[in-house]
């Protein structure tokens, strides 16, 4: 492993990485386990792929923990998540701090019960002052709705004569999403072998490095971070140019 992170060049990290954190429920079905327990080890890869990243110096980690269609499963399931969530931003927060880590949500909080709402708000606000690693989580998250959302209040502005309609452009509709603080992903990362995006941020994404590996969530860890930057940084970002463009 320390072999993986001597080849990475820390000139060119990724600023911002994103993570479809996938498998939770194979991983614990293929040992005989209920799918929660799969959910309660994710939480340990968590823990230490926060720490990998905030080690490096990447500045923004996006995880994606519970969209809004995953609302949509069995109740018992979607209680034991929200339980662990609540559980383990409770028992983090002191670590998040002694790390300078910052937290942000991203997503349609209303959906959330207010037990979680509570949790969030202490956390958001105990680590706001914290300068390092900024770690944003997306719970309930659509990337659909999100867009949806911008429109609506886009269309309100110019309603109300905020905003002119003939002047709403990318950068417009960059600062009414909910990851209007930050910058796109560069590397997007899934795990467990599944080759789609999931309603993740759609527009964010449009330039971002896809990563996909078999190594189900609970197993993910550092050494598979390092392997993905790796592969990022070998890639050739040309965005729309020629080859000889960018290497000129
Ligand atoms: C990801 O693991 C965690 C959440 C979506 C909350 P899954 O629960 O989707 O695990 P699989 O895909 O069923 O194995
Ligand atoms: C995407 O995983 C959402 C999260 C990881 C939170 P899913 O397991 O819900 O995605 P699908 O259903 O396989 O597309
Ligand atoms: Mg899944």
């Amino acid at each position: 492993m320390e072999d993986l992170l001597q080849q990475i060049d820390k000139e060119r990290l990724p600023r911002h990485i994103a993570i479809i954190m996938d498998g939770n429920g194979r991983w614990a079905q293929e040992q005989g386990q209920d799918r929660l327990f799969g959910h309660f080890h994710g939480v340990e890869s968590v823990r230490n792929i926060v720490e990998g990243c905030a080690e490096l110096g990447v500045e923004y980690l996006t995880l994606y923990a519970f969209s809004t269609e995953n609302w949509d499963r069995p109740e018992y399931e979607v209680n034991g998540l929200m339980e662990l969530l609540v559980d383990t931003i409770r028992k983090e927060t002191e670590t998040l701090n002694r790390n300078n880590i910052k937290l942000h949500v991203i997503g349609d909080r209303r959906m959330l019960s207010e037990a979680v709402n509570a949790e969030l708000n202490e956390s958001l606000e105990m680590t706001a002052a914290n300068t390092g690693l900024n770690l944003i989580m997306a719970l309930s998250y659509s990337g659909r709705w999100e867009l949806v959302n911008a429109v609506r209040n886009i269309a309100a502005d110019v309603a109300a004569g905020k905003l002119e309609a003939g002047k709403v452009d990318q950068a417009t509709l960059q600062q009414y999403l909910w990851t209007s603080h930050f910058p796109d992903p560069e590397l997007m990362i899934r795990t467990s072998g599944e080759y789609r995006i999931s309603n993740f941020l759609l527009f964010q994404l449009a330039y971002a490095e896809l990563y996909f590996t078999n190594t189900r969530w609970p197993d993910f860890r550092k050494k598979h971070l390092y392997e993905a930057i790796l592969d990022f940084q070998q890639r050739e970002r040309r965005f729309g140019k020629t080859s000889a463009q960018i290497s000129g």
